[in-house]
């Protein structure tokens, strides 16, 4: 992406209502379970952000139909066999662009497809590690072949039930041997150390899936997949807003007095309002309510601005705000106390480095903090000051920093700020429509 700086500026105020983009884990999700379904699915309110285009595209390459049609996008599944190649045609090749879930979801899905596919991904995702997700894999005899990173090429092959465990906190992995699971020759069973976000779980039940919860031997969550390529009923669902997206408007209206903003129609699965519980422990005047459990618990989030106290983040709550940390890292440097974020290695492997970047940004604000191994410690009552920041290439950083700069005492400038189109392609318009300047 070309880096035209931006030029950004203090908020005095966030007032108003606002509504996200559809959730990105959701959308990846609903498109990919859909192209193996059997029939046609209808999908309302997909995220129009880059990295669920990436999915789209990835499987209209795999011969899967795909339109929009008044509003709704619509995914002619035609079965597993749907997906299936001739084994001895060229490799299909895959562009999984910025996205771990495109790469991660898709290796496990083909590893039990006939047919040859090459996953590469930008920068960024090649730097990612993959290693967690094809070493499991290889124990339901999936063949993959390039190492720990993309680009890698994916032999389709018959899959064999498999006890395993993820190893790592992670739902792309889960998700990924999920998906080989349900391809395997019988029952499996894939073991987490601590719960993650739960949407694969959830669609591909609603979609007739044999998924049931199951003892774990490392005391973590466990389930029992059901083998065979079951056919699956196709999905009409509407995609909630996006909790992660939420976040940053939210946390901004906490940390500025005088805010009233109300997000509509966001999704809040107790697996990702992590973020939300945090910062009402930090003091803020958060309120959130879930009004419909289908086909996600969904509802709205009320902020009022008002002073926010240091905390410490670490255990099991980690993964459930995994990717809202670097803006709360960003808020405590505005709190009253010291914050302390550990547990939290998982962001050093993100789209960027994000303990680092995240440090890099709150020093560049002139606010104090220390870069763990495994997360941050801010010094908390800082006042911010403008300054001239990169995105490193993510559009987490690239929003936080925004947040920074609303909070800070002069203006400030971004380069990199179009990664934001990753998940939030409106993220400034937004901010402008909701923020009264200083
Ligand atoms: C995601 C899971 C998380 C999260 C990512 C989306 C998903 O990653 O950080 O933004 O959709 O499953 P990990 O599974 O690597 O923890």
């Amino acid at each position: 992406m070309s880096a035209v700086p931006r030029a950004l500026r203090p908020a005095r105020r966030l007032a108003g209502t606002l509504a996200v983009p559809g959730d990105k884990s959701i959308g990846h999700r609903a498109l990919l379970f859909a192209s193996f379904a059997a029939g046609r699915s209808v999908v309302r309110g997909l995220p129009p952000g880059a990295d669920v285009a990436t999915t789209r595209r990835a499987i209209e390459a795999l011969g899967v139909a795909v339109r929009d049609e008044g509003g709704a996008v619509v995914i002619e599944g035609r079965g597993w066999d749907g997906l299936a190649r001739d084994p001895a045609a060229p490799a299909r090749a895959l562009d999984c662009g910025n996205s771990g879930t495109t790469s991660r979801l898709l290796l496990g899905l083909l590893a039990g497809r006939p047919g040859c596919f090459a996953l590469s991904g930008d920068a960024s995702l090649s730097r990612r590690p993959m290693g967690r997700v094809t070493r499991p894999l290889a124990a339901f005899g999936a063949r993959i072949e390039g190492g720990e990173t993309l680009p890698l090429t994916v032999a389709g092959t018959r899959l064999h039930a498999a006890r395993v465990a993820t190893g790592v906190a992670s739902a792309q992995v889960k998700s990924a041997l999920v998906l080989a699971a349900l391809q395997a020759d019988g029952e499996s069973t894939i073991e987490e150390p601590e719960p993650t976000r739960d949407h694969t779980e959830r669609l591909l039940a609603a979609m007739g899936a044999g998924l049931a919860p199951a003892a774990g031997a490392g005391g973590g969550p466990a389930w029992r997949v059901a083998g065979g390529c079951p056919v699956l009923a196709p999905l009409e669902l509407a995609v909630p807003g996006d909790p992660s997206s939420a976040a940053f408007f939210v946390g901004l209206a906490c940390a500025l007095p005088g805010s009233a903003l109300a997000v509509r129609g966001v999704a809040l699965n107790p697996r990702r309002t992590g973020a939300l519980r945090i910062l009402q422990r930090m003091g803020a005047r958060l309120r959130f309510r879930v009004e419909s459990e289908r086909p996600e618990p969904s509802g709205t989030i009320e902020a009022e601005g008002g002073g926010l106290a240091g905390t410490t983040i670490a255990g099991p709550e980690v993964v459930d705000a995994i990717d809202e940390l670097p803006l709360l890292a960003v808020l405590a440097a505005v709190a009253e106390g010291e914050t302390r974020i550990v547990g939290a290695a998982e962001l050093r492997v993100k789209e960027s480095d994000r303990i680092a970047a995240t440090a890099a940004l709150l020093r560049a604000f002139g606010a104090a903090c220390e870069e763990l191994p495994d997360g941050l410690v801010v010094a908390g009552g800082a006042r911010l000051r403008g300054t001239a920041f990169d995105a490193r290439g993510d559009h987490r950083i690239a929003m936080a920093g925004t947040v920074a700069a609303a909070l800070a005492d002069g203006p400030s400038t971004l380069t990199g700020g179009e990664w934001v189109t990753i998940s939030y392609p409106a993220f400034f318009e937004d901010l402008e429509r909701l923020a009264e300047r200083a």
